[in-house]
């Protein structure tokens, strides 16, 4: 197998883990993500935004149902990557709002994803994938999505076992 490459959208700062709010220096699909980068060997591209949503929890959540309502494709802080180079996509995303954040989007469609494999995994807060893989489907045609996995976030520093285990599986 070619060398697969490990995608994810990930914030830092205020979040709110089983009914309080909490400062974490880093975001909980990020850590998933460089267990699994790390446990295959892969490549890590990060889907920042240009301008990124606060620091601070409820204005955070604000930003992100505006920019859902408004079907906004925020723009990139990074170039892409050269997806040419790999078959198997990790993508790894938070649940925003039963769905992906508006920038995983802007990622997704700016990609070709004819013959790529898409291995997806989520991290939430009690709502599971949501409409993410349906979504993922239709941003992505081409591509095949293969089983996901999702992780409640504050189970994630005790999920890494069973992240890297379905990483290896798939
Ligand atoms: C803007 C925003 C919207 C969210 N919406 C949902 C949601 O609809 N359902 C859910 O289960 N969790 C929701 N969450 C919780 C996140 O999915 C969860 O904390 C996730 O682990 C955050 O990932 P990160 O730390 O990698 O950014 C939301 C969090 C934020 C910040």
């Amino acid at each position: 197998m070619t060398k697969a490459l490990v995608v994810c959208y990930s914030r830092a700062g205020e979040n709110y883990f089983a009914g309080a709010l909490r400062r974490i220096e880093k975001g909980n699909t990020l850590t998933a993500a460089e267990w699994i980068a790390a446990d295959l060997g892969a490549d890590l591209y990060q889907i920042e935004q240009e301008v990124p949503y606060a620091d601070d929890y409820n204005t955070c959540i604000q930003q992100a149902q505006q920019d859902q309502r408004r079907k906004a494709r925020p723009r990139l802080k990074q170039p892409l990557p050269d997806l040419g180079l790999y078959t198997d996509i990790y993508l790894g995303t938070p649940n925003y709002w039963g769905t992906m954040p508006m920038a995983v989007f802007t990622f997704l469609e700016s990609c070709s994803w004819q013959g790529k494999r898409i291995h997806p995994f989520c991290t939430h807060e009690g709502s599971g994938f949501g409409r993410i893989l349906e979504d993922l489907k239709k941003a992505c045609p081409g591509a095949e999505i293969c089983p996901g996995l999702a992780v409640q976030g504050t189970q994630i520093p005790a999920s890494k076992d069973k992240i890297c285990r379905w990483a290896e599986q798939q």
